[in-house]
């Protein structure tokens, strides 16, 4: 198994470190438009194999695609970070223009690649790649839930002192601000966590999630790289292994949720083939709405990227 990773900045590079440690890939390859940034921080981590003990391989290149060939999966982290006071959406053009040019590249040397988007801002630039890759969406999503579900399950696990590793929660929507946390659908081993803790609390816990990625961006002055790297990991490692493991993931909805044409976070099995089902939750009608008017703002800015005729 080959998997690519364009973008050898903090997210890139997290999500190579953390994929070779998983030793379930022959081959990882870091690619940069940098000149040596790829090529170093992959010899670094090749050097940590035989500390962290294992096999899988990571090389470094300066934007020759030809070394990413054949990849099985290609994960797209390249693209400008939010700096303080800036939205994701004021992103748009400048990563749109680069998501595009490296699509095209991907594609060329990887028809059969499945591509997962990590780029802000997120929901619209999984829709660049997927305009601009002209393959099945099934092929072309992106990373969100994942990190805004760890993020909010890590303040659960404060909040109740309590091991993170036995909270479950799905999240829904665009990343950002309008992202919509389902407590009805949060456990702890299980048990409801309306049960565990109070309404209130939740509550602050569910907007401070809402929140997570400005509550870094004011931290260190750019965004975060260990949690999205290796959620943009785990999401690989689903592909990889074939597990039909469950997570939010930002896709293409054709009508699930009463949703036509527009890349949203919801709950898919992935497996070897990307997406392998959508999964359509029983929603209340507070939940709904929420959701409604998360893909309402998302669909501004995919109507954004439509207007500026990049794609
Ligand atoms: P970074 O600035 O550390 O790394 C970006 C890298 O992309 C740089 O090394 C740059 O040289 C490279 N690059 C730029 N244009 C390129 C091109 N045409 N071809 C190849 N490489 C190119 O940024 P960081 O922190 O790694 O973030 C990367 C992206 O991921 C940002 O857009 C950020 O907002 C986004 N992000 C998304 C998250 C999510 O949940 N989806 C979470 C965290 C970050
Ligand atoms: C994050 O959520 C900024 O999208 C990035 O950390």
């Amino acid at each position: 198994m080959k998997v690519s990773v364009i973008g050898a900045g903090n997210v890139g590079a997290t999500c190579a470190d953390v994929l070779a440690q998983k030793d379930i890939i022959k081959e990882i390859v870091l690619l940069d438009i940098k000149d040596g940034v790829a090529e170093g921080k992959a010899l670094d981590i090749w050097e940590t194999a035989p500390i962290n003990y294992y096999s899988s391989k990571t090389i470094g290149v300066t934007n020759d695609y030809g070394a990413t060939a054949d990849s099985d999966v290609v994960v797209i982290t390249s693209g400008r970070p939010r700096s303080p006071g800036m939205s994701r959406d004021d992103l748009i053009s400048t990563n749109a223009a680069i998501v595009k040019s490296v699509t095209e590249n991907v594609i060329k040397h990887s028809p059969e690649a499945i591509i997962v988007v990590v780029a802000n801002p997120l929901d619209v630039m999984t829709y660049t790649a997927y305009l601009t890759a002209g393959i099945d969406s099934s092929r072309v999503f992106g990373m969100a839930g994942i990190l805004d579900t760890a993020r909010y399950r890590a303040f659960l696990a404060d909040a109740l002192n309590v091991s993170p590793k036995d909270i479950q929660a799905v999240l829904m929507g665009g990343h950002g601000d309008t992202m919509v946390p389902l407590p009805r659908y949060t456990t702890v081993s299980g048990i409801p966590v309306t049960e565990l803790i109070d309404k209130e609390s939740l509550d602050a816990i569910v907007e401070r999630t809402k929140k997570g990625g400005g509550e870094i961006v004011n931290l260190l002055g750019t965004s975060a790289w260990y949690a999205p790297g290796a959620a943009a990991a785990q999401m690989v490692e689903t592909i990889i292994k074939d597990e039909q493991r469950i997570f939010p993931v930002c896709s293409w909805l054709t009508g699930e949720y009463g949703l036509n044409n527009i890349y949203l976070g919801v709950p898919v099995k992935l497996g070897k083939n990307g997406i392998e089902e959508i999964i359509e939750l029983e929603l209340n009608e507070e939940e709904m709405k929420l959701l409604r008017a998360s893909a309402a703002h998302v669909k501004e800015v995919l109507q954004v990227l439509d207007d500026m005729k990049i794609v």
